[in-house]
Formats: structure tokens, C-alpha cells, sequence
């Protein structure tokens, strides 16, 4: 377990533009993770966020993904960079591949994943269309354990955003990343301060505040 001393090792997995990179990589900059991110990996050569890793002096591999024969193949390349690097925890951050069941097994517990929907609702791609065109007045974000189903496993935490009138994918899309960039660096805090356990489907944050009473009303009707 990672001690004051010794702060925990995270490896973050992108695909694309890596701004859910950049809040985890701006969260362990302020103090807010104790840990440090000891390696960003993508199967994607283009990916910007491996642009922003190396701006932070952030080592980075890239593992493209079609140059491997099957997903298994690929997956333990994954698994063999993971441990040469000694990565404590696996943040997937916009990373557009799925992984096999062993995978998922291997780093069960400390394999994080962040989706642009409220799960179990929309699971998958395109989900702010779906939950537009399925007339929600609530989205967000969820940050959860990756389990072999994808988009399913136990939720750490989800931020809520109105669905309004007038919104496209795109400005819905803009909306939930700003709330993906304020809670997927706390579910990192809590993991590296050791305050997340399991139980079942059930994720126990350890000092939680909650507000018993919270809840969002949309639209207004005034
Ligand atoms: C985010 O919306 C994330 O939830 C989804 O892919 C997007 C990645 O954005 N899985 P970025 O690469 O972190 O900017």
C-alpha cells in the first residue's frame, strides 16, 4: 500500500485527447492525489494525450493495437508494460478499446475506468445522443471498477448535468468532461488514500460526507 513515503504508481490509458489525463495529471501536480502517474500508454501513435504526458516528463509507450494478431495478444503486451512499470493503479481515460476478461481479472481492484453517461444508463459508444434522444433530463459522468462487462462493475462516483433543450451530443459531450475532470481525480484521491472498499456491487468510500437530502429537480417549470 502506498505510504507518504512512497505515493501510489498510477498508469493512465488513452486513446484520444487525454483531457481526463490532464486532470488526473493536474490532481497529483496540486497535491490532491498522493500518487504520481509513472507511465501514460496508448494504442492510439496520435494520440494528443501522450503529447501532454511528455510535456510533464511523464515516460509513455504506445502499444498500437493492429499491429497484434488478437485482442488477447494485445492485452498482455499491456499487462507486461503495466508491471515493468509497477503500476499500483490502471486509470482508463478515453481508452477505445476493449479489454479481455483476463485482463480485467488481472487488475481487478485497481483498474478505473470513466464513462460519459449515468450507469448503468447508456453503456457504450455515442451515449450522449442516446441519452438525448431517450428525452433524459439528467446526464453525467460515472467513474467506475472495470469489470469483464464493459461499462458495468462497481461505481465510485457520478457527477449529474441537466439535458437541456437545445443541446447537440457535442455541447452535452462539453458539459459532462467538465464534470469528468472534477470527479475522476477524486476517485484517485480516495484510492490512493485507501478509502475504497468493496462489497458486492457496492463501493464504500471510508469518511464519505453525504448529503442525505441532495437532489436536483429539471426542468424547474419557473
Ligand atoms: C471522455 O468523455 C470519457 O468519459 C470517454 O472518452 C472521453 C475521453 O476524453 N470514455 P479525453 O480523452 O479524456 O479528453
Amino acid at each position: 500500500m502506498p505510504t507518504p513515503s512512497s505515493p501510489l504508481r498510477i498508469a493512465v490509458l488513452v486513446s484520444g485527447s487525454g483531457s481526463n489525463l490532464q486532470a488526473l495529471i493536474d490532481g497529483c501536480a496540486s497535491g490532491l492525489i498522493p500518487g504520481q502517474i509513472v507511465l501514460v500508454l496508448s494504442n492510439n501513435p496520435e494520440a494528443f494525450g501522450i503529447e501532454r504526458a511528455k510535456r510533464h516528463q511523464i515516460p509513455t509507450e504506445v502499444v498500437n493495437h493492429r499491429l497484434y494478431a488478437n485482442r488477447a495478444a494485445f492485452d498482455q503486451e499491456l499487462t507486461r508494460l503495466l508491471e515493468q512499470y509497477e503500476a499500483q493503479l490502471v486509470c482508463l481515460a478515453g481508452f477505445m478499446r476493449v479489454l479481455t476478461a483476463e485482463f480485467t481479472q488481472h487488475f481487478a481492484g485497481r483498474l478505473l475506468n470513466i464513462h460519459p453517461a449515468l450507469l448503468p444508463a447508456f453503456p457504450g459508444l455515442h451515449v450522449q445522443q442516446q441519452a438525448i434522444d431517450a428525452g433524459v433530463r439528467f446526464s453525467g459522468a460515472t467513474v467506475h471498477f472495470v469489470v469483464p462487462e464493459v461499462d458495468a462493475g462497481p461505481i465510485v462516483v457520478q457527477a449529474v448535468v441537466p439535458v437541456l433543450a437545445d443541446d447537440t451530443a457535442d455541447s452535452l459531450a462539453a458539459r459532462i468532461l467538465r464534470q469528468e475532470h472534477r470527479i475522476y481525480p477524486l476517485a484517485v484521491r480516495w484510492f490512493a488514500q485507501g478509502r475504497l472498499s468493496l462489497t458486492g456491487k457496492r463501493v464504500q468510500l471510508r469518511d464519505a460526507q453525504e448529503e442525505r437530502e441532495a437532489a436536483l429537480i429539471h426542468p424547474s417549470g419557473e
